[in-house]
């Protein structure tokens, strides 16, 4: 199963290798940003923070708008974060470009020129990847406005640590030992510290930005997937944010993918949600991504069905198509046109293409509950109904029911208040500028940064962790 899974995602990540070299890394890293703000010092690579990221000290009690919300951020040697994103080419070496487009603008990436044809709005555009939240994470933590330098005064401690970057460099690697190198490296360095004693790091939290199955290999032979992060007994007793997260775990909380839209103001994104609104939606149904073997998913019945609808667009990622969709542009034209997105599950349950939907105005439509309702359970709310259509896998797969069917009988005014549902959620799943310090609207960090904290002050009480 996992060399088969190694196997598919090296073909999978040939076929997107054939993106135009970047140029000198220096010049990748510090392109200026075609928008006003300047890049992130803090993303180059000079260790001596700049007196600006130095947390403010506490105000006095009475008037502290920040009690109980607290954090407190490690200081921690860069080659667990930044020293990373140094040799970016490494961190996907089965691609010309690696990483370096990617890892640029604090993991926003490179910003979008223009409006592509009207498919963007004016501002917080970039082509971001699925797997950099660590970065970006990162970036939102150095600008939260309620950091503190007394790990005592914290109500939770933040590691950033960069372990999709570090899993990243090494994903083909054979050798267990080099695959687990830094997560027994940080798991030493943290639990050294006096920060960690305090509770036995049990109001510690990191984000590792990939799904939770690339951190629990279970044996060391060279060819099986991953590393062992998340099986270190000091890690489990953290919490870790990841974008799938495990069910049979406690010790890991989901949030969403990352999109490509970074806006820095509630403005921004209100901009943005009047043009979802307004957006023509000639196609009843959309259905983007590539075949998957086996019969553990129904991606051939999907493509079979939307193939020989009229009213579905299907955007095919196959052999030469491949490449077009991790283009931003194509993608999101494809869902802003669109009343329901089909998102069925990937190489695992969940995909990053139902929070380009939403961000798109376009209402998802699952075939298994564990690929959103049983995850992100403190981003999208539990009334499923409201905003999502819940097709059962067999029911396709068994009983041939059809998905065109199932979606028109819908009726439109239901249509528009479950399109209204989703375009409300758009500020709670993006994540906005890492750059920025005057974020005015509640983003997918406020929403991790909270439940994180909910989670410790639980702890400290001595009751169970919850999911929401
Ligand atoms: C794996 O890597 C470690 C550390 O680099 C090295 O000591 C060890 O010999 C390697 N094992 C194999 C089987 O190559
Ligand atoms: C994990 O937490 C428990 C309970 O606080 C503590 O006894 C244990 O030592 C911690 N583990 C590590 C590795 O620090
Ligand atoms: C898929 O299921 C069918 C019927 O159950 C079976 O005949 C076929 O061998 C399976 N294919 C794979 C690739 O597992
Ligand atoms: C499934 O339904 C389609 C359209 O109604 C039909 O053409 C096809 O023959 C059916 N397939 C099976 C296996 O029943």
């Amino acid at each position: 199963m996992a060399i088969l899974s190694a196997v598919f995602w090296f073909l999978v990540f040939s076929l997107l290798s054939g993106m135009p070299g970047g140029g000198d890394l220096s010049s990748v890293l510090f392109r200026p940003s075609s928008l006003s703000l300047p890049l992130l010092n803090s993303f180059t690579f000079d260790q001596n923070p700049s007196p600006e990221q130095q947390p403010p000290p506490a105000p006095a009690p009475a008037e502290d708008r920040c009690a109980g919300r607290y954090i407190y951020m490690y200081d921690m040697p860069a080659r667990f974060n930044e020293e990373l994103l140094r040799d970016c080419r490494a961190l996907r070496p089965w691609t010309a470009e690696g990483m370096c487009r990617y890892v640029a603008n604090g993991g926003m990436g490179e910003p979008m020129g223009g409006d592509g044809g009207g498919i963007f709005s004016e501002r917080g555009w970039f082509d971001t990847d699925q797997f950099v939240l660590d970065i970006i994470f990162h970036g939102r933590m150095k600008r939260y406005g309620c950091l503190t330098g007394d790990p005592a005064a914290a109500a939770a401690v933040f590691v950033p640590f960069y372990g999709s970057c570090d899993l990243g460099r090494h994903i083909f690697h054979r050798n267990a030992s080099v695959k687990d190198a830094l997560s027994e490296d940080l798991v030493g360095w943290l639990t050294r510290r006096s920060e960690w004693r305090a509770m036995g790091g049990r109001d510690h939290f990191f984000v590792a930005g990939r799904t939770t199955w690339d951190f629990r290999r279970e044996r060391d032979e060279g060819w099986e997937w991953g590393s062992k992060l998340l099986n270190y007994p000091a890690v489990q007793n953290m919490t870790a944010i990841l974008v799938e997260a495990s069910p049979w775990s406690r010790n890991n909380l989901a949030v969403p993918y990352p999109t490509y839209f970074h806006p820095e103001t509630a403005a921004d994104v209100a901009a943005w949600q009047r043009r979802v609104r307004a957006a023509a939606r000639p196609w009843l149904f959309s259905f983007a991504g590539g075949p998957r073997k086996g019969n553990g998913t129904i991606r051939a019945d999907i493509i079979r069905q939307c193939g020989a609808s009229s009213r579905c667009n299907l955007f095919h990622c196959h052999g030469a198509a491949a490449s077009g969709c991790n283009a931003p542009g194509a993608v999101m034209r494809v869902f802003e046109s669109s009343r329901f997105c089909l998102e069925p599950r990937g190489d695992t349950m969940t995909r990053r293409s139902t929070f380009d939907a939403i961000l798109a105005g376009c209402i998802p439509v699952f075939f298994h509950p564990g690929s959103a309702y049983t995850q992100y359970t403190l981003h999208l709310p539990p009334e499923r109904g409201g905003w999502s259509v819940l097709i059962p896998h067999a029911d396709v797969t068994g009983r041939n029911v059809s998905i065109e069917e199932t979606l028109a009988a819908i009726s439109p005014e239901k249509v528009r208040s479950m399109r209204e549902e989703v375009i409300r959620l758009i500020p709670t799943v993006v994540y906005a500028d890492t750059r920025s310090s005057r974020v005015d609207f509640r983003d997918a960090f406020d929403v991790a940064v909270d439940a994180v904290v909910g989670r410790v002050a639980r702890r400290r009480r001595d009751e169970p962790d919850a999911r929401r």
